[in-house]
């Protein structure tokens, strides 16, 4: 069966790729662009970096710096309005470049799309597909984490019913995307613990999911090699370039792998309670992945056992049996140094995580990603991972 393989028609990737902003949109044939970003990426002077290095070669560009974390429909409506009144100068802007976490090239992705094609973004949940091109989107990531400058997604929260949509389609792939790993050496330690997890969930549910394909396998693997061995030491120390960089690439790959492959059941089960109770992504997922891997193993041992090799946590000397008994021991020893952790722990009450258990699983059934799983859950099996999750010591 063939396979549908989307990427970024741009990638520059290594130390010092910021630079190359001007070239990437002289190659796409566009000088315009409105920069989406939030005040943190403006007070560590990367969107002034970006817009001189635009300003030196005569281009103009204006800046929408409102995103939030987990982004809102109603937070990217300024975003979509700003986009369609244009330049100061009354020109149009002709391009999207996103500085920042998964949340601001998320954002930007959804206010690019509404911008050109119009309508809400609930007009553009799963199942419905964006499958056209709108403007040229250039993404730059600073956190080694959502892979968003290279997948097909984007997750916007429909805030009338704590639900995080799932929007998907070439739409939302960047055109380009410019990775560079300097500008991951500034992120606090919390945060590069939660995204490094988002991006080693992604690589391995890539490599599970019953969408896994040759392509998609060889990126999730090649992730899981470099995130592997590097997310314990940039936890420990921010400026180890070398790990740094190989956490950056770890993420750009995860997020070509689970753009063809798709996420599973992690996923799943943890928009709903990013939803419900603000928990950052990265973080739901750390509090997911043990059980949810544990669950999961019987129908793919196999799979398992090489995501334990690749991620460093068995060997070749080891049986599949034992591989993966090592990978859910070291998904809840990767838990423990990195602090993550249990949602009692993280300030949830006893009484509204049982109150939300039922809508909790039905919007994770609703959104697709379990049914992507080795073994697929019904509603009860859900709210039963969900209870072993809040009983689990991390
Ligand atoms: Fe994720």
């Amino acid at each position: 069966m063939p396979h549908n393989i989307l990427m970024p028609r741009i990638m520059e990737v290594g130390g010092g790729a910021l630079d190359r902003l001007p070239g990437v949109l002289a190659a796409l044939g566009v000088q315009r662009p409105l920069i989406v970003t939030d005040r943190m990426m403006m007070e560590l002077g990367y969107v002034d970096r970006a817009q001189g290095l635009l300003r030196d070669v005569g281009m103009v560009s204006d800046v929408f710096a409102d995103t939030v974390p987990e982004p809102t429909e109603r937070s990217i409506t300024a975003g979509v309005e700003k986009m369609r009144q244009g330049l100061a100068n009354g020109q149009g802007f002709d391009s999207v470049v996103a500085i920042g976490g998964g949340s601001p090239i998320d954002s930007a992705k959804a206010i690019g799309v509404l911008a050109h094609f119009g309508g809400e973004i609930r007009d553009y949940k799963f199942p419905h597909q964006a499958d056209q091109s709108g403007l040229p989107l250039i993404a730059i990531p600073t956190t080694a984490g959502t892979g968003s400058e290279c997948t097909r997604f984007t997750i916007i929260t429909d805030d009338t019913v704590d639900e995080k949509m799932l929007c998907v389609g070439v739409g939302f792939m960047p055109t380009a995307a410019i990775v560079d790993y300097e500008l991951s050496l500034s992120v606090p330690a919390r945060v590069t613990a939660d995204t490094g997890i988002d991006a080693l969930t992604h690589a391995i549910e890539a490599y599970v999911s019953r969408k896994a394909n040759g392509f998609s396998d060889q990126q999730a693997l090649a992730a899981m090699r470099l995130i592997g061995p590097n997310l314990r030491i940039v936890y420990h120390e921010p400026d180890n370039r070398a790990a740094r960089e190989a956490m950056m690439l770890g993420a750009s790959l995860a997020g070509l792998a689970f753009s063809s492959a798709s996420v599973a059941l992690v996923h799943g089960m943890s928009r709903p309670i990013g939803a419900f109770f603000h928990v950052p992504h990265g973080l739901s997922n750390a509090m997911l992945l043990p059980a949810v891997t544990r669950y999961s193993i019987e129908a793919a041992q196999q799979r398992y056992a090489t995501c334990a090799r690749a991620i460093g946590a068995a060997n070749a000397a080891n049986s599949d049996a034992a591989a993966v008994r090592l990978l859910v021991r070291e998904l809840l020893a990767l838990n423990t140094e990195l602090e993550v952790p249990g949602p009692a722990a993280y300030g949830i009450s006893r009484d509204k995580w049982q109150a939300a258990l039922d809508t909790m699983a039905e919007q994770a059934l609703a959104s697709g990603s379990p049914g992507n799983n080795p073994r697929v859950p019904d509603a009860g099996q859900i709210v039963a991972l969900y209870e072993t999750v809040w009983h689990q010591r991390m």
